[in-house]
């Protein structure tokens, strides 16, 4: 038998229906986009249906989206293009301590050509303070970027009330949505954000595929030149078959959004009752209590190493930490943030529920943990 899947954070499985949409593409409609013949118009109306697939889920125009490899890409062509776009006007940019690395270090590499990056602190539940948001703009400010939705312990940012500030002050605003799209409302208008990014991977498409948000009107120079692919915002001829899974993951996720809001976060709270009921005071919750990711359970097991515990458990996959830098045992930077002491962050487990989660795997993954801790 497989281990039961509890790392949805990490990556997705692709959706069947995912897979199907991809199908023709893969084994018939070969055209490119960018020819003016048949072949080349199936292509160019693949993606660009693709297109307003995601731009539905966002709740923005078609025009307002370009298709990149993934987050990392999407989070490194805001960055680096709001700095070279704007470098008249600032050279400052504000982020938050517990950004994924796909943020944290471009910022650095940033830091490098002389930029000024302010990387705001975080409460014990992993959330930033507007406050501290208006008290880091200075003139020079030309780019906030803030999280949606925590990778590790899934604290969701109030990114709404950060974008105002934003905008009473004339700064640009992004948020990394990659853990957010499809597990709760994402709509660019709510969240009153100028660039948004979003991982194809972790809302049951590919990997190798993403989104960029970027408002109409806002100018960004692009990452990569070339031809006018993507509105002249990202060249290379588009990879039309993951076009076409993103925008079937997207328009699967808008409609199986409510199931997240009830079925995954009942699951998840059952999840928690269960190993509270169990354990008592010896694990400890990690995250926002309310303002969480429906499908996010980090937990500290106290007295042992995360990964130590999850080796005594092959019938689980889970991560400690975050799967995307995991392989050592030093608390992750987001706990640090979150100044959680270094005894107790060293048992954490982050589990990851999602679409095909059963209650049935839930009691099971909790009766495999009450047996080796
Ligand atoms: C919050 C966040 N941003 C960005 C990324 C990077 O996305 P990708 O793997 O598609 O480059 C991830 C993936 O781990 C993520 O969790």
């Amino acid at each position: 038998m497989s281990p039961i899947y509890l790392d949805y954070n990490a990556t997705t499985p692709v959706d069947p229906a995912v897979a199907e949409a991809m199908h023709p593409y893969i084994a018939m409609h070969y055209g490119n986009p960018s020819s003016a013949h048949a072949h080349g118009r199936t292509a160019k109306d693949a993606v660009e249906g693709a297109r307003r697939q995601v731009a539905g889920l966002l709740g923005c125009t078609s025009e307002e989206i370009i298709f990149t490899g993934g987050g990392s890409e999407s989070n490194n062509t805001v960055l680096k293009g709001v700095v070279y776009t704007y470098r008249h006007r600032g050279n400052h940019l504000i982020t938050s301590a517990v950004e994924h690395p796909a943020i944290i270090n471009p910022c650095r590499f940033l830091e490098q050509q002389g930029v000024r990056v302010t990387y705001l602190p975080v409460d014990r539940t992993g959330m930033v303070d507007p406050d501290e948001v208006r008290k880091a703009i200075t003139p020079q400010t030309v780019l906030i970027s803030i999280m949606h939705a925590n990778n590790e312990v899934g604290t969701l940012q109030p990114i709404a009330e950060i974008s105002r500030i934003a905008r009473e002050r004339g700064v640009l605003m992004h948020t990394d949505a990659a853990q957010s799209v499809g597990k709760i409302p994402t709509l660019v208008d709510e969240l009153g954000v100028d660039f948004l990014s979003i991982a194809g991977h972790k809302v049951y498409a590919p990997k190798g595929i993403g989104a960029l948000y970027i408002r109409s009107g806002v100018a960004l120079e692009p990452l990569i030149h070339g031809a006018g692919h993507e509105f002249g915002r990202r060249a290379g001829t588009e990879n039309v078959i993951f076009d076409v899974a993103l925008g079937k993951a997207c328009e699967v996720a808008q409609a199986d959004l409510p199931r997240y809001q009830r079925e995954v976060r009942q699951l998840r709270d059952l999840f928690q009752a269960e190993l509270v009921k169990r354990f008592g005071d010896r694990v400890v919750v990690n995250g926002h209590p309310e303002q969480r990711l429906p499908n996010t359970l980090h937990v500290n097991f106290r007295g042992v190493i995360g990964a130590e515990l999850l080796e005594k458990l092959p019938e689980l996959a889970a991560s400690t930490g975050s799967a995307c830098h995991a392989g050592e045992i030093a608390l992750s930077s987001v706990l640090e943030a979150m100044q959680v002491p270094s005894e107790l962050g060293m048992g954490a487990v982050r589990f990851s529920l999602g679409r095909y989660t059963t209650r049935e795997e839930i009691e099971r993954a909790v009766a495999l943990i009450e047996r080796v801790y």
